[in-house]
């Protein structure tokens, strides 16, 4: 079982290669063995679809079909924290550009990607609903209004977990 070292760490695998065992050989379960797969990695991990794919009898191609269907599903590594940063019209235009190059380089990732550790990821949006906050962000929903590259530091370290 080489192959699991790359889908997350060993005590992740461990528990992964548990379900593999309690629900080998049965199709039907194929539910619950993708909810305790994300459980476990936080996601569904493709390296982990061909594994389930051959220890409980579903073709790949049925499992990722169920995977795209159920929004409780994702392929995609959710990070700690999601900064979702607005870039709509009055955003924009009273500097969330800015705010969002300093982040960039603070983080050292682009919009759309996930820090190494797993901690950050930027996205943006066209609107938060909050324009007389502009320019905003949130952090995991939380709004953050009136956004300065000066306050980017001071809000982005106060997350020291
Ligand atoms: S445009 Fe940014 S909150 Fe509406």
């Amino acid at each position: 079982m080489c192959n699991c070292v790359r889908l997350g760490t060993d005590e992740q695998v461990k528990k992964f290669e548990a379900v593999l065992e309690e629900y080998k050989g049965s199709p039907d379960n194929v539910m619950v063995v993708l909810q305790k797969t994300q459980g476990i990695f936080g996601y569904i991990p493709e390296l982990s679809v061909k594994q389930i794919s051959e220890s409980i009898h579903v073709p790949e191609s049925k499992i990722y079909g169920i995977i795209t269907f159920y929004s409780q599903f994702t392929l995609t590594p959710k990070a700690k924290y999601n900064i979702d940063i607005c870039l709509g019209t009055a955003c924009f235009v009273l500097g969330a550009n800015d705010v969002l190059e300093k982040i960039k380089t603070k983080l050292g990732v682009d919009v759309g990607e996930m820090t190494s550790d797993g901690k950050w990821i930027i996205t943006s949006c066209r609107c938060l609903g909050c324009c007389g906050l502009a320019p905003a962000m949130t952090i995991n929903g939380e709004v953050y209004g009136k956004m300065t590259v000066e306050k980017v530091d001071e809000i982005l370290d106060s997350f020291t977990d």
